[in-house]
């Protein structure tokens, strides 16, 4: 396994949301089972996530960006973020996803870095949130400084499977995440 200085992180482009898509639904359905619906996770999951990335990266609606990792030809990770989303806590990072067999290499810890490197330039703080179920992301965003804010209920939707609920996660400072990581994004 290539260490992950070796891998080219770059900001994605519509020929990536195939891609991109299928490393959303695959991670959704693995993580995020209990919290969505099985008959959105066993049904229509792919279909979804890749009318979402069709459309993201084709004409993005809002002010922000989407990093994808790649090792060799594979995409083994993304970072999506919209930027100045909330007046409080700043830019949110909206989905980071890192491939299955690809954890604990440092590719999360890196997306967040050079996604903190653009959050910063805007000068303002970044936020997430994050299932309440998924401890082990909550693990992975208190080793990178994180902070837990808030907790919230998720209102029902077709998606969900009752009403889970939710963590906001903030960095008032994203130069906590930007540390020692000496790569820089691609165009
Ligand atoms: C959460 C996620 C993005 C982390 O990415 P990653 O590349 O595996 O994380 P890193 O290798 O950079 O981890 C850095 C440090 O975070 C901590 N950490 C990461 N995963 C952890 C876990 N499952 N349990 C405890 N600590 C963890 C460790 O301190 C780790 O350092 P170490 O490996 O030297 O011990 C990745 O696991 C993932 O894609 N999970 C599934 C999707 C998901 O839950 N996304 C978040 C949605 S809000």
């Amino acid at each position: 396994m290539r260490p992950v200085e070796d891998l080219r992180f770059r900001l994605a482009g519509v020929s990536d949301a195939r891609a991109v898509a299928a490393l959303h639904a695959d991670s959704w359905r693995r993580h995020y089972r209990g919290a969505y619906s099985d008959a959105f996770l066993d049904g229509d999951v792919h279909a979804d996530r890749l009318d979402v990335w069709t459309e993201r990266l084709a004409k993005p609606d809002r002010p922000g960006q989407t990093i994808v990792a790649q090792d060799g030809e594979r995409l083994v990770g993304f970072a999506h973020t919209i930027f100045e989303e909330d007046p409080r806590w700043g830019a949110l990072l909206d989905n980071l996803h890192v491939a299955h067999g690809e954890k604990r290499r440092g590719i999360g810890s890196r997306l967040m870095a050079l996604t903190a490197r653009a959050v910063l330039e805007r000068d303002t703080g970044l936020y997430l949130w994050v299932l309440e179920q998924n401890v082990d992301a909550q693990a992975f965003y208190a080793s990178r400084g994180g902070r837990r804010v808030e907790r919230v209920v998720i209102p029902p939707s077709s998606m969900l499977d009752g009403s889970p609920a939710a963590l906001r996660y903030a960095w008032g400072d994203p130069r906590l995440l930007d540390v020692g990581c000496a790569q820089d994004v691609e165009p």
